[in-house]
């Protein structure tokens, strides 16, 4: 609910200016070192997804392994990671995506999704979506089916939920500017 969101977002801490002048860093480490902040958190991630079959819960390195485990755990799915380049072991896909400078890799084993898996993927943060968009190519590659996608935190001025269009996007907590 909007109230429990408001509680959640009480426990984040606002750092303007970083990492750049104008730009307000939403900081979980308050939080998640929290007891009842932490456990509302994954609870209210689940609730986000009551209803929906889940086999499999992809999380993206680094802040995405904080919560993506925790809620495979609740969802009594498996857990999948989605890691930054060269350090996964087995055979994998990669995908490589522009950011605002510059690019980036993510990977994840080939044989880490099966034809037809329901794959929800999680992360800390929505912000303008090219992350998660990434991961959604990277898991269709590989044959999975994503139903549904879930953030703790949405920048909804910066229209992540644009980029994934025809996807259930839920997010926990809102911020405007
Ligand atoms: C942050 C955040 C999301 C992503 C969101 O990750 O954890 O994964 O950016 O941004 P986007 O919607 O504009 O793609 P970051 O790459 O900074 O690194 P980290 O998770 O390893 O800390
Ligand atoms: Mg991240």
């Amino acid at each position: 609910s909007t109230e429990s969101a408001e509680d959640l977002k009480r426990l984040i801490r606002e750092i303007p200016d970083f990492p750049k002048p104008g730009i307000i860093f939403y900081d979980i480490t308050t939080l998640l070192k929290h007891p009842e902040g932490l456990r509302r958190t994954v609870d209210g991630l689940a609730a986000q997804l009551q209803g929906i079959k889940v086999d499999t819960v992809v999380g993206i390195e680094a802040r995405g392994f904080i919560f993506a485990p925790a809620l495979a755990y609740h969802l009594g799915a498996g857990f999948v990671p989605v890691r930054k380049p060269r350090k996964l072991p087995a055979e994998r896909a990669s995908i490589t995506y522009e950011l605002e400078y510059g690019q980036d890799t993510l990977e994840i084993h080939r044989d880490a999704i099966g034809d037809g898996h329901r794959v929800i993927i999680a992360d800390d943060l929505l912000a303008t979506g090219g992350t998660a968009k990434a991961v959604v190519d990277l898991v269709e590659s590989l044959g999975g089916k994503v139903v549904g996608l879930v953030f703790v935190i949405e920048l909804e001025f910066l229209n992540g939920r644009r980029r994934l269009e025809g996807y259930d996007v839920r997010s926990l907590i809102k911020y405007q500017s």
